[in-house]
């Protein structure tokens, strides 16, 4: 058993996989995948979680808590850089596991990305949903409490969640080249509020406001480093976009390190700013802490335009995170981890599109009915799981396969992987107790659905029992694979 749930997949089997059924429609260059990875970045982290962790955790030293939680994403997105460019399809992390580790911490990073996707995509839509319903407040609509929030935050359901969830799976069902026109103008509307905010906040930045710079020390910059992780989660999901990538060995590494560096810059200084101009504390009254700081110095009408971007760029780290989601899910279903029924390519529209409308399904019961804090807590750690995982790989596979070309190599390994590693560890370790145990139950369900389907049903285990054959194994392939030359091919679909 335990050679078989090793089993790796070598590269030229996926990549050959990606051109079955016709596959998908390849669109994107370095400029679509960074505006995707803008999209999915710069959202509920920055326009909500800023204000919880400076007063909550790091003070006004929110700026080193940004740069921490760069340092461990930066190293992880190098990683990435390395995979995307090497394996240009749709699984991202997921499959680099499987070329690198094998079937089984396959499943575990796809099990984490699960997390990830499905639990970001309902944080921001409740995000979302707060940021809609005070817009509407302003303007004079006063929805019922009942139908705006979760039942925990005193409400039923939160309605406007469910519906921008459904309308962003909409527009994913109709293929990339809208989602990522749709995404093109979203994310210039969220970068320009985002520059307005640091042009007025700029000149009201207070000194005496940066003293004390760490209220709560070191253990607090950390622990605040381990909530705001959760605004640079989404450079991971340009590699999703991977198949629909017109030169992907170019343009991925190049689409997930530029999306990632922008944001960095602009975090920093807009925490930078952020904490110069309220006394951090203050933050603890506000769930809009950037509109909050403009409008505490005067600027009634910037604060405003803030709540209008905030509600694009919630929107398009939406678009993003659920393409991501119903892709990683389809090449799951491919690889028979997940029945077939996710892998399904909508003939029209060349879009996993039943996949989407199940993750829609999901995330808006999740969105609905449970609080903001349990959910972006599990987004983190699930996605720092994925993150140690895939630096654990590259430092894998470029021993077992030192001769596979890599159109972009990460510098410095194992230095910069196990770098990674520990950085993604500290925050895991600095995460609630709760999270945590929450996260073990979560992987235990993950195995007991490897073990009741994907184990029996995997291309792999199919192939192992002659039930179908698979390509012949590349050198990429770990050595430990069995090749099954059958002229037949796989029906995955
Ligand atoms: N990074 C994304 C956000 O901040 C998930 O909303």
């Amino acid at each position: 058993m335990t050679k078989h749930i090793f089993r790796t997949k070598s590269i030229r089997e996926f990549v050959s996989e990606t051109t079955q059924g016709g596959g998908m429609n390849k669109v994107l260059g370095t400029f679509g995948l960074t505006m995707l990875g803008i999209g999915a970045i710069v959202g509920t982290g920055i326009f909500v979680l800023t204000g919880v962790a400076a007063a909550n955790y790091s003070g006004p030293a929110l700026m080193i808590s940004f740069i921490i939680a760069a340092l461990a994403c930066g190293c992880a997105a190098l990683c990435y850089a390395e995979f995307a460019a090497m394996v240009p399809v749709a699984g991202s992390a997921y499959t680099y596991g499987y070329v690198a580790l094998g079937e089984f911490w396959a499943w575990i990073i796809g099990w984490d990305l699960v997390l990830e996707y499905a639990f970001a995509v309902s944080a921001v839509a409740i995000g979302w949903s707060g940021y809609f319903t005070n817009i509407l407040m302003n303007l004079g609509i006063t929805l019922p409490k009942a139908l705006t929030m979760a039942p925990y935050d005193g409400g039923l359901v939160n309605l406007p969640a469910i519906a921008i969830l459904c309308l962003i799976a909409f527009i994913n069902i109709r293929g990339v080249q809208q989602s990522a026109a749709v995404n093109n103008i979203i994310v210039a509307v969220k970068l320009a509020v985002v520059a307005l905010f640091l042009a007025l906040g700029f000149s009201h930045v207070d000194t005496a406001n940066w003293v004390p710079f760490m209220p709560f020390g070191w253990s607090g910059v950390f622990a605040g480093a381990s909530i705001i992780f959760f605004a640079y989660i989404g450079f991971d999901a340009v590699s999703t976009a991977a198949e629909e990538v017109k030169n992907p060995q170019r343009d991925l590494p190049r689409g997930i390190i530029l999306s990632l560096i922008i944001c960095t810059v602009l975090y920093i200084a807009v925490s930078g700013v952020l904490t110069g101009m309220v006394p951090y504390l203050e933050f603890k009254t506000t769930a809009a802490p950037v509109a909050f700081a403009l409008q505490s110095v005067g600027y009634h009408w910037g604060a405003a335009a803030i709540s209008v971007g905030a509600i694009c760029g919630l929107t398009s780290v939406l678009l993003v995170m659920s393409f991501g989601q119903s892709r990683v899910l389809f090449v799951m279903s491919r690889d028979g981890l997940l029945p077939k029924f996710f892998g399904h390519i909508h003939p029209r529209y060349k879009t996993p599109a039943r996949s989407s409308l199940l993750v829609c399904a999901v995330t808006a019961i999740t969105a609905g009915f449970l609080p903001i804090n349990i959910v972006a807590e599990m987004t983190n750690i699930g996605t720092l799981c994925a993150f140690i995982i895939v630096s654990a790989a590259v430092i894998v596979l470029r021993r077992k396969n030192p001769d596979q070309p890599r159109a972009f190599k990460c510098p410095l390994v194992p230095v910069i992987p196990v770098l990674a590693i520990i950085f993604c560890a500290v925050l895991i370790y600095m995460l609630p107790l709760v999270t945590q145990i929450r996260f073990i139950v979560w992987l235990a369900l993950g195995l007991a659905i490897y073990f009741g389907y994907g184990y029996n049903h995997s291309i792999i285990s199919q192939a192992r029992r002659g039930v179908i054959g698979m390509a012949e194994d590349s050198p990429a392939c770990g050595t430990d694979a069995e090749p099954v030359r059958k002229e037949v091919h796989t029906n995955a679909h």
